[in-house]
Formats: structure tokens, sequence, C-alpha cells
């Protein structure tokens, strides 16, 4: 019996573009490729390196195996490395002043990874939180509240050091206000003109930075102080607007969104509004919670990142910080 027509049924059906794979793949709007991927890597030395009990398969790589690793990456089509030191207990200091030391493990990694895999894009992230003894993101004041321009005096040399070591990107990810003028005007005058600054631009005060901070010890020493004061409220996102303008009237090259798969409305906007390079953090919460559903069964772990990754895709995010970069790219392959 012929179908009955109802509106463009069944001229129109939608079915027909679905209907096998080589359809599909045809009328895809979005790709994903291992190039528009971002993996960050914990680095430390000694008894610090090791497995990250809260990120199943992420490990504490001492320089050695961070080379092996970037090369690993490269191979695959990954094209930058964003990179966090984990600081010795000893080493942390309420002005966390390892952030500014030429000999810390941030700047030899740094140097290392550059002169051993050339091509690949160092990321170093801007902020105070693997030095402070108290894990905040920058200095305090003497009423024990972060205090803005201080710290961005500290972030900005910060920065410095790092381009000076010959990091492709710096990322601020601390949150004051201005510390991205302040690093591009430094940069500036130091002759960096091609240092690209990403902008942890839109970044929430969220639950899910949970495991990064057990990964790089930050976490136990915040203890109950959060980040409310300088990272943004999760229920507001015309304040990110405002939050990513600034920052690329500031000088910011690339400006991120953070977390990502919880924020797709936020990334969808700022693509939007601003049509500039946006990148997407899928964080540590995210990753822990898809490997412990797929360690349970619950979830297909290949399908449920992948989905998730072409989802921050379809978003507008041009690239995605994530764990599950590696891996991915392996899929992909
Ligand atoms: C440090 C920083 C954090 C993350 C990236 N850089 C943690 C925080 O702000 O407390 C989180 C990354 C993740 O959870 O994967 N400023």
């Amino acid at each position: 019996m012929p179908a009955l027509a109802t509106g463009s049924y069944p001229s129109t059906r939608l079915r027909r573009t679905r209907q096998a794979a080589y359809i599909r793949d045809m009328v895809r709007e979005t790709r994903l490729v291992p190039a528009q991927l971002i993996q960050p890597l914990f680095v430390a030395e000694g008894g610090l390196c090791g497995a990250v009990a809260s990120m199943p398969g992420v490990m504490r790589l001492d320089l050695e195996a961070l080379l092996r690793k970037c090369e690993a990456l490269y191979a695959l089509g990954i094209r930058a490395v964003a990179l966090f030191p984990v600081t010795p207990a000893e080493r942390k200091t309420p002005d966390g002043d390892e952030a500014l030391n030429p000999e810390s493990l941030m700047c030899r990694a740094i140097k290392a990874v550059k002169q051993a895999v050339p091509q690949l894009g160092v990321i170093a992230d801007v902020a105070l939180d693997p030095y402070t003894s108290h894990g905040q993101d920058g200095v305090l004041d003497a009423a024990g509240r972060v205090d803005n321009d201080a710290s961005c005096e500290i972030l900005r040399r910060q920065a410095l050091l790092y381009a000076r070591c010959g990091v492709d990107i710096v990322a601020p990810s601390d949150m004051m206000d201005g510390r991205v003028g302040h690093i591009r005007q430094v940069l500036e005058r130091d002759r960096h003109h091609d240092t690209l600054v990403m902008s942890y631009a839109a970044k929430y005060a969220s639950s899910f930075y949970g495991p990064f901070r057990d990964a790089v010890g930050s976490g136990a020493n915040l203890g109950k102080g959060g980040k409310d004061s300088y990272q943004m409220d999760p229920a507001n996102t015309d304040e990110a607007l405002r939050e990513v303008a600034l920052d690329l009237d500031e000088g910011a090259d690339i400006v991120m969104v953070k977390p990502g798969l919880p924020y797709l409305d936020v990334i969808r906007r700022v693509k939007d509004r601003f049509g500039v390079p946006v990148a997407a953090y899928q964080v540590s919460g995210e990753y822990a919670m898809l490997k412990a559903a797929s360690a349970n069964g619950w979830l297909d772990e290949k399908k449920a990142v992948l989905e998730a990754l072409i989802c921050l895709r379809r978003a507008g995010a041009d690239m995605i910080l994530t764990y599950f970069a590696e891996d991915a790219a392996q899929w992909l392959a």
C-alpha cells in the first residue's frame, strides 16, 4: 500500500540519508580528526611519578617517559600537548615561588619536549595552583583573599619565563581579571610576538576538577577553600561572553570553555558571537565518569568517548583538550 501523504511525507523521508554507512558518512556535518585533540600530560619526578587513582589510565610521567609519550602522540597525528607539573610539597610556598624558578620541572619539561619533538605544539598552563601551599591560583592578601593584581604581576612573569623556555602557547587558567593583557604586554615587550595565548576565558568553578587536583596534589591543600571568588558561576552564560570579549580585547588568540560536556551551550554562544578559535576542555571529572562507567560495563567506552568528543565539536569547539586524546587518535586511525 502506498504511504499516506501527510505534509511533505512521503516525498521527504529523512531516513533515506541514514539508511547505510556510505550516505551517513557523506551527510555528516562534523568531523573529528586527531589534529583537533590536545593531550594534557602530568609531569613529575621521583616518587611522585605513577598512576593517578581517580583517573584510571593516566600517569604522572617523568621527563624520559614524557618524551616517549610526546613522540608517540605526534606519530598518531596529535599536534599539541598541555603540560601540568606535579610539585613536591616541600617546594610549595604561599607565594608559589617555584612558578618563577627557571630550573623548575616545568621549564625543563618544556625545553626537553621542544628539543625532542620540535613540531609538536607545547602548551603551558599559567596559574599558581601547582606551586602554592594553599592550592589557590594566585597569591593571597592580608585578609586571605586571592589578590587579583598582585597575582597578575606574578602570572605575567611566569608566562614570560615559559615563553623564554620556548613554549608555543601559554594558557592562563587562573581567571584573574586583566591577566591576558598583562601577559600579552610582557610577551610583546620581550619580542615573543609569536607566542600564542590560549585563555581559559570561560572557566567555571566546577566540581569536575577534583581528579585533576588529585593528580597535581593541589586538592588537599585547597581543603574547603573553593575558587568561587574567581572562577565562574555554573549558572551564567552572558557573563561567559563578557569574559571572552575581554580576553580577546586583551590579546587572546584562542579562547577556552571549561568544563566541556555540561557547557555545550556556552561553547555554541561563544563560537556564534565571536567566530574565533574556540577550545573546549573535557576535564578530569568528565574523564573519570566515562572511565568508571566503562569499567563497570555500563558504557561502551570507545563509542561513548567518541560521541562526547564529536558533540563538543558540533557545539563549536575547534579543538578539544581531553585525557582521551591518545586513545581517540588510535580509534580514529
Ligand atoms: C589550574 C587548572 C585546573 C585545571 C586545569 N588547570 C584546576 C583548577 O582550576 O582547580 C583542571 C583540569 C581538569 O580538571 O582536567 N588552574
